[in-house]
């Protein structure tokens, strides 16, 4: 039942994050987009910014064109997001609204696009990094949580279960691969909204690993104890970056690292009976959001800018 899936690159802030998106215009990208995966997820393409950039006024040719990708190749979306701190358009940020007005805003958006591709989009990542790394609620930089106080967690969740019954609703965050004090966050908050009847369905990890930092160890540990409340659980967003000279390539050393971490990765979610969904944040290097967001580290994804699969394709595919 596990789905492979990878962010459809487009829609972000950078040139290797071209509009169109590439899957439009590069040939070698759409072939390989549909061929190796089952499951999709727009990488910027859903964000507020991009679908909603003015007060009242959707954007939603990006998002239409992926979803019938997705059913032409017969494969599967992720939601990406509804809820979140980051990459909000200015008309939201810097508005002057009210309380009621910003919780109207909040509930029209939700319903206007979850309910556009209801039936469409399997898992969504409703709510979107909600907690620092020491597991406080992000009470300022949220402008929902600041504004609306932390009952509108809730209030999402129950938004997006109406527009979509069937999608299936989760939290996401980054640096929740470990046991830790954000994970620990979600493991106390998501069966507390359960026990109030909040239709939340799953816990995602986002997966954005360094060979900086180590491998974390404990990810099947900490997505089984998760499993053990019978929430599904997912990998979203996974790539692993390494240091990499500007033009200079990676050491054969470096390149069995990477795929040593995705393969234990992969291997944690296979163990773990409810999780349904392995996705990579893009799949060719050509794309990849890293060696903009992380100064000195690249190489992250599965293939070269050219496609050629790399050590790391490999041992994901040795896992299935
Ligand atoms: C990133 C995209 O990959 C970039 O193109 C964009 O400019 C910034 O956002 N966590 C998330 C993703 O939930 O949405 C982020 O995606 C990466 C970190």
């Amino acid at each position: 039942d596990l789905r492979i899936g990878t962010a459809v690159a487009g829609g972000g802030h950078h040139e290797t994050q071209p509009y169109p998106d590439p899957f439009t215009f590069d040939q070698e990208y759409r072939a390989r987009l549909a061929a190796e995966f089952n499951s999709v997820s727009p990488e910027n393409q859903l964000k507020w910014e991009f679908v909603h950039p003015e007060q009242g006024t959707y954007r939603f040719a990006e998002m239409d064109a992926i979803v019938q990708f997705a059913q032409a190749n017969k494969q599967v979306v992720r939601g990406h997001t509804l809820f979140w701190h980051s990459q909000n358009p200015e008309w939201l940020e810097e508005g002057d609204f009210t309380k009621e007005e910003l919780r109207a805003i909040l509930k029209d958006h939700i319903q206007t696009v979850v309910g556009r591709y209801a039936g469409k989009i399997q898992q969504w990542d409703v709510a979107n990094e909600i907690f620092n790394d020491n597991g406080t609620l992000r009470t300022t930089d949220n402008i929902w949580i600041r504004e609306l106080g932390p009952e509108i967690i809730a209030d999402a969740f129950r938004w997006a279960h109406e527009a979509d019954p069937k999608a299936a609703l989760f939290f996401n965050d980054y640096g929740v691969e470990s046991v830790n004090a954000k994970s620990n966050a979600y493991l106390e908050l998501i069966p507390r909204l359960q026990a109030e009847g909040v239709p939340v369905d799953g816990f995602a990890i986002q997966g954005h690993l360094s060979t900086r930092y180590g491998f974390p160890g404990d990810l099947q540990a900490n997505l089984q104890r998760f499993d053990d409340l019978g929430l599904e659980t997912a990998i979203t967003e996974i790539d692993v970056r390494m240091d990499v000279a500007a033009g200079t390539e990676p050491t054969d050393a470096q390149l069995a690292t990477q795929a040593s971490y995705y393969q234990r990765a992969l291997e944690a979610c296979v163990s773990v009976e409810e999780c349904n969904s392995f996705t990579i944040w893009g799949f060719t290097d050509k794309y990849s959001w890293v060696p903009v967001f992380f100064s000195g580290e690249g190489e992250a994804t599965v293939m070269e800018d050219d496609f050629t699969r790399k050590p790391a394709y490999y041992a994901l595919q040795d896992t299935l």
